[in-house]
């Protein structure tokens, strides 16, 4: 069948990557993608939300299936415009519906899902500009740090943990006030959890479910976890600690009751689920859904699936994902983001990247990269992303860093301690 991706990061990179590989793939598509796409598959310059453009190109060239990599298009229905559309509707679309996208589109929203289902997670209340005093005194009545979030998409910036009363007093306003505009119209205040984090993603038909390799990012862009929020520097997977024990629990308190309450709830959902969760003292808490892969977990998590993942998604899109096998790779997976110097600040563009044919054992995920004249340039912030794979998640860190010395951009930089907390 022909397949069209919508993304352009190392996630979808890694989709391209395991998707070629099938013999069921004929012609791929990435929209827009990126230079690493572009070896392995044809990029077709059109933007995740132009839901016009994508069917034009859907109808052009007879796709059959489309694997949707960020959260914006889900959130803004792309699967529900699919189904509603008669040229469209036989489309296997790998993504959510806009009712089940909106538990990554609202924090309050996702709240709600939880207590509704009884899935254990965070204390919390909502508060709106209309409510503002009394969201200044329910601070009053917690412990710190203060946990404020914007109930909306906000490119992963509306998270703020802060230690002082007044200052998280002063922020819920300045949030409340437009800060993230409409996405903080609304925040959720939450009690802060202590404990070490770390992500299960689950690929559901709506009925059925698998639940695929854990994985940890870094997400911080200093070494020791210190700095500025980035998109994620690094992961690992399988995530070490999160024994058999552990995943029982997250089984039966959270992936279950997430899967069962959206069927409860009707809710159309064929595609990931990635919960982030804070493990507390034996028992995990979720502190979030993504109605999608995480960047870079994905680089990690997809090249230990030994399965085809088109048989997997044909599974997802017929609802038939119990008569399928998920088949693993024992080994374990490390990815290293390289990034554009000053990022997730201010950054160039349009470096040329050198060295990437040097590497050996290790697989290269572009991210933001182009090609600019025949020569692969950086794109973004976060450019390539390493994943090696062996028998312990350190040794294959050692790889990807053996590999990265040979890559060269001008201002490349990376943080040469993931895993540093395992
Ligand atoms: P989110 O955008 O919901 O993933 O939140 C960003 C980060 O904030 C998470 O990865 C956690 O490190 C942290 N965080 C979110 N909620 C809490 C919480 N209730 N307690 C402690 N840390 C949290
Ligand atoms: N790496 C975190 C995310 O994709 O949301």
């Amino acid at each position: 069948m022909n397949i069209l991706i919508l993304g352009s990061g190392g996630r979808e990179h890694t989709f391209a990557y395991k998707l070629a590989q099938s013999d069921q793939c004929d012609a791929l598509f990435v929209a827009p993608g990126n230079a690493g796409t572009s070896q392995i598959a044809t990029n077709v310059a059109i933007g995740v939300t132009d839901f016009e453009a994508i069917k034009e190109l859907v109808v052009k060239e007879d796709i059959e299936m489309v694997v949707v990599g960020p959260e914006d298009p889900l959130v803004q229905g792309v699967y529900d415009y699919f189904k509603n559309d008669k040229a469209l509707q036989n489309v296997a679309v790998i993504g959510p519906s806009k009712e089940g996208a909106a538990l990554e589109g609202s924090k309050e929203r996702a709240k709600e899902f939880m207590i509704a289902h009884k899935i254990p997670t965070a204390a919390y209340q909502a508060f709106t500009a209309e409510t503002l005093e009394e969201g200044q005194h329910f601070l009053e009545t917690l412990q710190p740090p203060y946990v404020l979030k914007a109930d909306g998409l906000a490119a992963g910036k509306g998270v703020l943990i802060i230690e002082d009363l007044e200052e998280a007093k002063q922020e819920l306003a300045v949030m409340l006030g437009g800060k993230f505009g409409d996405a903080s119209t609304t925040v959720v205040i939450e009690e802060f959890l202590d404990g070490i984090e770390l992500s299960v993603f689950v690929l559901t038909d709506g009925k059925n479910y698998k639940i695929l390799p854990t994985a940890k990012d870094y997400k911080l862009i200093g070494e020791g976890d210190k700095g500025l929020n980035t998109g994620g520097m690094g992961a690992i997977s399988p995530v070490p600690f999160a024994d058999t024990a552990l995943m029982e629990k997250i089984e039966e308190r959270v992936v279950k009751p997430t899967v069962n309450g959206l069927a409860k709830e009707n809710i159309t959902y064929k595609g990931f689920i990635f919960i982030g969760l804070i493990k507390v003292g034996d028992d995990p808490k979720v502190i979030e859904y993504n109605v999608r892969m995480g960047d870079p977990e994905t680089e990690v998590v997809l090249p230990r699936i030994q399965s085809d993942l088109v048989t997997l998604f044909k599974a997802v899109a017929s609802q038939t994902l119990d008569q399928q096998k998920l088949e693993l790779d024992s080994r374990s997976a490390a990815t290293v983001m390289v990034v554009s110097g000053g990022y997730p600040e201010a950054y160039e563009k349009g470096k040329v990247i050198t060295g990437v044919e040097k590497i050996e054992d290790s697989i290269v995920f572009h991210a933001g990269t182009t090609l600019k004249e025949g020569e692969v340039v950086t794109n973004g912030g976060r450019v390539i992303a390493i994943t090696s794979l062996d028998e312990d998640f350190r040794k294959a860190l050692k790889k990807s860093y053996q590999n990265i010395e040979k890559l060269h951009f001008d201002r490349m930089n990376y943080r040469s301690d993931i895993g540093f907390d395992l």
